[in-house]
């Protein structure tokens, strides 16, 4: 017995010994697994699932592992087919990146284990989008041959018109390395020449990227199992007015929602955070005191923030189906709001690409849309020498809210009627967004401090406004203040594309991150409808606090924001880090696919029907997003199969070394307890 704990005693002291010397050896220790997260969190390909598609990535269960391998031109990929390595992460440039025929050529290897992608620094990217050439042409309005509207997407599928969004990387993770992480891994791989040799030497620099993703098969067998959410949020909407069935509505809208190749970089500046800042710019001028007029306009004006519009338009086909479906339930069962009601609706897209000039698209010109054209063709005129307002009418409107909604038509001869116009940046020939739906879509390419961008979005605003008050009024009495306040939408378009921890933010919601960064507007997989996402809360108190009808109600500690007496159409609303309570119109509204008729449950499949009851309505979003496990990624360094035979020769060597110390020990030694106890016996 002694023999055996004096023996256990020594191995576990010397391995004991071995730990303590990694450990105080803490460069050593780096040198061994180096994690990879920059100053922000990883970023990842991410796994969704729709009844009939499977896209993005996970990594397997155990993580994507193989020695880097560096990709940045032609000839590079060329060198892969040579690389002997038996798995390989692959280190991509963003033109690389860009180019579809890499993406395909590196599917096809078994050695292909994953892919971490960079920007070069100070260098100019080439037109990149990952969405699809004719992106959402699955939902809204149908066309037999859509246009290719975006001509910086495309490349996969068999027509090629297909976004690398859109497709399947199956176990292979690609994750996105911030300007730290490049570096790290650059120059990791220049010190171990492995930049530019095919097969260098080893040790080899590695990488085990992690972000598992339990989604499998597909949306239905993964709700069942409850290993997805549907994509799902809150719109956010507005009145001028208190709303009132017997009052006539003109509605504007744009999206709130941005898509990215990676899960968190979903910055959208010009498409459609440029919308979206002309919407509210142009409701904070609409609600200032000095146009109280507005306020008993004939008609009441409706400000909607549409989300999850990059997925099939989920937002407003909720919005559009409630409104259309009987009985109709928004905003509430007691008080429908249906299309009868609205003789204009009015949708702002991306506005910075190409000059000053703005192009209006109807699905027909009718006397409606005709109107809403000359109100801002008026406008235009009156406000600013150098914008124009061209106009399209056709089937192909761009993508847009607009086309979900007037699908949602079940009249077609009110369809034809409608007064729905889309106003966005670009004529007719199609998009002029390079990096339309990727990062790259940031505040440097619409170059968003410049006075230029932020003189046209402000131009357009007042433009905005000043149509609106015209489609509000049927008399129209002279609008008192008509310039939207430019600094407001300096500091808006600022917090939205380059620092969310701006003033402004600070100010409305709560504020987590330290470090400067834009907010990433992809929809997510808000499951409750109680709580806001900090990007829904943030855009719903500058809408609120735009079109609030009075901005000082005293805030009561004991109460929150007192009640004063007013109709409760109106709700209070505390900016954070204030004391003041604003009374607003502004409220949200779930947005979440009409293909789920209750949580984690999809309609039965069945004929396409315009019976709702009947069939899963194949027009509706089905996408869901998988769960996951954490993200992790590292480097290491790989040593060569000989050193590696080594290692774990010299580890069972040291082993045997100890059991013969031991058991050399344990004969050699005799204890004589006698002696121990009794120190003058014998
Ligand atoms: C990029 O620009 C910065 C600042 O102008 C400069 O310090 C750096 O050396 C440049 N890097 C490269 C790779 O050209
Ligand atoms: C609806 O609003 C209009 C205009 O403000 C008003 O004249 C009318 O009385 C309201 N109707 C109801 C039922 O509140
Ligand atoms: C612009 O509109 C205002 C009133 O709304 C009017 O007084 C003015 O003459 C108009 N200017 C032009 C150039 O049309
Ligand atoms: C904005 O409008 C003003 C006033 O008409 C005009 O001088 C300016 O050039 C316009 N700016 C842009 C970028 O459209
Ligand atoms: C469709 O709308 C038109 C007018 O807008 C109306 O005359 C017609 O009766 C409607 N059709 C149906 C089937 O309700
Ligand atoms: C941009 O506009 C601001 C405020 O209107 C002005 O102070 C500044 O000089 C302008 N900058 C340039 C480069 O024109
Ligand atoms: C806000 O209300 C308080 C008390 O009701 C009043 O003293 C104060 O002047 C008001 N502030 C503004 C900016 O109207
Ligand atoms: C604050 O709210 C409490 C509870 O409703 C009420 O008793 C109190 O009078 C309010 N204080 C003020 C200053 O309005």
């Amino acid at each position: 017995m002694a023999t055996l704990a004096a023996m256990l005693a020594l191995v576990l002291g010397l391995a004991l010994l071995a730990v303590d010397t990694a450990e105080a050896q803490p460069d050593l220790f780096r040198r061994i697994y180096t994690g990879l997260d920059g100053n922000q969190d990883l970023n990842t390909c991410t796994r969704l699932l729709s009844v009939d598609k499977v896209i993005g990535c996970s990594s397997p269960e155990d993580g994507g592992v193989g020695a880097l391998f560096h990709i940045s031109s032609d000839q590079e990929l060329d060198n892969f087919d040579r690389a002997d390595h038996h798995s390989y992460i692959t280190v991509i440039s963003q033109d690389m990146f860009a180019k579809p025929t890499t993406l395909q050529r590196l599917g096809d290897y078994n050695k292909f284990k994953g892919a971490l992608v960079y920007s070069p620094e100070n260098t100019t990217a080439s037109p990149w989008s990952p969405d699809d050439t004719s992106p959402n042409a699955d939902f809204g309005l149908e066309s037999a041959n859509p246009p290719a509207w975006n001509s910086a997407g495309g490349g996969f599928g068999a027509s090629g018109a297909e976004g690398s969004h859109w497709q399947n990387y199956k176990s292979r993770p690609i994750f996105y390395l911030t300007p730290a992480d490049r570096d790290l891994v650059i120059s990791r791989m220049t010190e171990n020449n492995q930049l530019s040799t095919i097969n260098p030497g080893y040790p080899l620099v590695a990488a085990e990227l992690r972000s598992f993703m339990w989604g499998a098969k597909d949306a239905k067998t993964c709700l069942r199992r409850k290993h997805c959410d549907p994509l799902r949020s809150h719109n956010i909407w507005g009145t001028m007015q208190e709303y009132n069935t017997s009052q006539e509505v003109v509605m504007v809208t744009a999206q709130m929602d941005s898509l990215a190749f990676f899960h968190d970089q979903a910055i959208g500046a010009n498409a459609d955070a440029s919308g979206l800042v002309a919407l509210i710019a142009a409701a904070r001028l609409l609600g200032d005191p000095m146009n109280s007029a507005i306020r008993t306009a004939q008609k009441n004006i409706m400000f909607v923030l549409f989300n999850g519009e990059s997925f099939g338009y989920i937002g407003s086909s909720r919005m559009a189906y409630q409104m259309t479906r009987i009985p109709s339930n928004f905003p509430s069962a007691a008080l429908p709001l249906t299309f009868d009601q609205i003789p204009y609706l009015l949708e702002i897209g991306q506005l910075l690409s190409g000059g000053e000039d703005i192009t209006a698209y109807s699905y027909r010109n009718s006397a409606r849309v005709q109107e809403v054209t000359g109100f801002l063709q008026t406008a235009a005129a009156n406000l600013t020498s150098n914008m124009n307002v061209d106009y399209q009418a056709g089937a192909d409107i761009p993508p847009a809210s607009l086309r979900m909604i007037l699908h949602e038509f079940r009249n077609e001869t009110k369809r034809e009627e409608f007064g729905g116009v889309f106003i966005t940046d670009h004529p007719a020939s199609g998009f002029t967004n390079s990096f339309y739906h990727s990062r790259l879509d940031n505040a440097d390419y619409i170059d968003a401090s410049s006075n230029a961008t932020v003189e046209k979005l402000c131009n357009v605003s007042s433009v905005l406004a000043k149509s609106l008050w015209s489609m509000a009024f049927e008399t129209e009495p002279p609008m008192p203040l008509q310039q939207a306040d430019c600094d407001f939408v300096r500091e808006l378009l600022y917090c939205i594309t380059v620092d969310q921890t701006c003033q402004l933010v600070k100010d409305s919601v709560n504020v987590i991150e330290n470090t400067p960064s834009p907010i990433s507007r992809y929809v997510g997989v808000k499951p409750t409808a109680g709580t806001l996402t900090r990007p829904v809360g943030f855009f719903f108190n500058q809408l609120a606090a735009a079109i609030a009808v009075d901005r000082n109600v005293t805030y009561n500690s004991t109460d929150g924001c007192t009640a004063n007496g007013r109709a409760p159409d109106y709700q209070r609303i505390r900016w954070r880090g204030t004391d003041v309570c604003y009374l607003s119109a502004t409220f949200t509204h779930l947005a979440w696919s009409p293909a789920f008729d209750g949580y984690y449950s999809l309609k039965p499949l069945g004929t396409p029907s315009f019976d709702y009851r009947d069939g899963r309505d194949p027009r509706w979003s089905t996408w869901t997003e998988s769960t996951w496990d954490p993200i992790k990624g590292r480097l290491f360094f790989v040593d060569a199969p000989h050193a590696e035979l080594g290692t774990v020769l010299g580890g069972l060597a040291w082993f045997f070394l100890s059991l013969g110390i031991v058991y050399y020990l344990s004969t050699h030694i005799t204890y004589d307890s006698h002696s121990l106890l009794d120190p003058d016996g014998n």
